[in-house]
């Protein structure tokens, strides 16, 4: 499928796609890429960018990929499995990664002479990563996130590109998108919106260790409202699990997907005023919203949740149905409500408080569409 044209504001200023000599061959210049993380969306994450170093002049062909070690059920370390088959047979089995991805137990060794990090881990261990990361890293590094999710501390909010550029003192992007991993392993087209905040020369080129021509990727200058798209939708993913769950219907699970968008936009817009209306319309918040509420893991497991009537936590479903997979919108759900009581929006954004209360088992799975009491203040919303 040829990709569609890019829209103005935001158009790529170089040839993504058939770039195989991409004019930069000083060896000084040349990057070596370390993918930090190795779950379902890290493995399909160092698999495009290890089909793009091979041809593209300005990256090393290398790429490392840090692996939270593991041994398997045959008694084998998986950094040896993945080195030996190529595949990453517990997060992304079937698959041949490329050969030029080495998977490396030790994270010190795995960073040490990358000059491009990509950090791909369920957002919970980053701050433990970004810890051992302090000292450790190349001057000139530049960093991307993948992860969705948020910190909250006394003060706030925090975001994961905020927690890993504070503490490494890295320029740090975002790529967010309508991406489930299992699908772009297979090469299926889709697409993804890299925000950044003011280097648009370094945004491009994680345009390019990125793009392929089915995965094609657009920079947009809003790196919180694009990450906050990655990290929200998954919270209107429990809610849309509910729905059908409760077999609501798609009328129901229609008008749950628009009050999650409002919420997702204004929630965004009243932490960070910089956040553009334009960017709900890019890959990483209508389309991410949608894929995520018709097919990704929490939804699914939402929905189990609500068939059981809420009587088997999320941490059981999770454990049984998601082999080591991790869940991450019950506890950004969790974190949204914190941040909400903290600063009293409590009734602002009813459905974000709902999937909370139903999820730490306070209100029963019915209740997602029995909010209307709280009507939210349309001028903020
Ligand atoms: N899977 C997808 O379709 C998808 C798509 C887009 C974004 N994401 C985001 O990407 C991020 C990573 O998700 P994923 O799907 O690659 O992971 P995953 O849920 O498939 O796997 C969990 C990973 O966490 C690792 N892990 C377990 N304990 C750890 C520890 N103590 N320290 C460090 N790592 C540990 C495991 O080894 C494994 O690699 C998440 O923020 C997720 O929201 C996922």
């Amino acid at each position: 499928m040829a990709p569609p044209a890019a829209m103005e504001e935001t158009a790529p200023t170089i040839n993504l796609l058939s770039n195989i000599n991409d004019g930069n061959n000083a060896a000084s210049q040349i990057s070596r890429v370390t993918v930090v993380g190795s779950g379902n969306w890290g493995s399909v994450a160092a698999k495009l960018i290890a089909s793009n170093t091979l041809k593209l002049a300005s990256f090393h062909d290398e790429v490392r990929m840090w692996v939270f070690e593991e041994t398997l059920p045959t008694g084998q370390k998986l950094t040896e499995v993945i080195n030996q088959t190529n595949e990453n047979v517990k997060y992304l089995p079937g698959i041949k990664l490329g050969k030029n991805v080495v998977a490396d137990p030790d994270l010190d060794n795995a960073v040490r002479d990358a000059k491009m990090l990509v950090f791909v881990t369920p957002h919970q261990f980053m701050d433990g990563i970004c810890k051992r990361l302090v000292g450790k890293l190349k001057e000139d590094v530049v960093a991307i996130s993948l992860i969705k999710g948020m910190e909250v501390k006394m003060e706030g909010p925090h975001m994961i590109s905020t927690l890993i550029s504070e503490q490494l003192r890295v320029n740090c992007c975002v790529l967010m998108g309508a991406n489930i991993a299992n699908e772009i392993a297979v090469e299926k087209f889709s697409e993804a919106t890299v925000g950044y905040r003011e280097n648009r020369e370094v945004a491009e080129k994680w345009v390019r260790l990125f793009s392929t021509p089915y995965f094609v990727v657009t920079p947009v200058q809003d790196v919180e409202g694009v990450e906050l798209c990655g990290t929200l939708k998954n919270v209107v993913a429990l809610a849309a699990g509910f729905v059908d769950g409760l077999e609501m219907g798609n009328n129901t699970k229609a008008a749950i997907m628009r009050i999650g968008l409002r919420e997702m936009r204004a929630f965004s817009k009243l932490l960070f005023s910089s956040v553009k209306d334009s960017t709900f319309f890019e890959s990483c918040g209508v389309a991410d919203l949608i894929t995520t509420c018709l097919g990704g893991r929490n939804r699914r497991v939402a929905e189990a949740f609500a068939k059981n009537g809420g009587k088997r936590s999320f941490d059981e479903l999770e454990a049984e149905m998601l082999q080591g997979q991790k869940l991450q919108g019950v506890s950004t759900a969790r974190e949204v409500y914190e941040v909400l009581r903290h600063r009293g929006w409590l009734e602002l954004f009813p459905l974000f408080a709902t999937v909370h209360e139903i999820s730490a088992g306070r209100l029963p799975p019915s209740a997602i569409v029995e909010y209307s009491e709280h009507k939210p203040n349309c001028s903020l919303v």
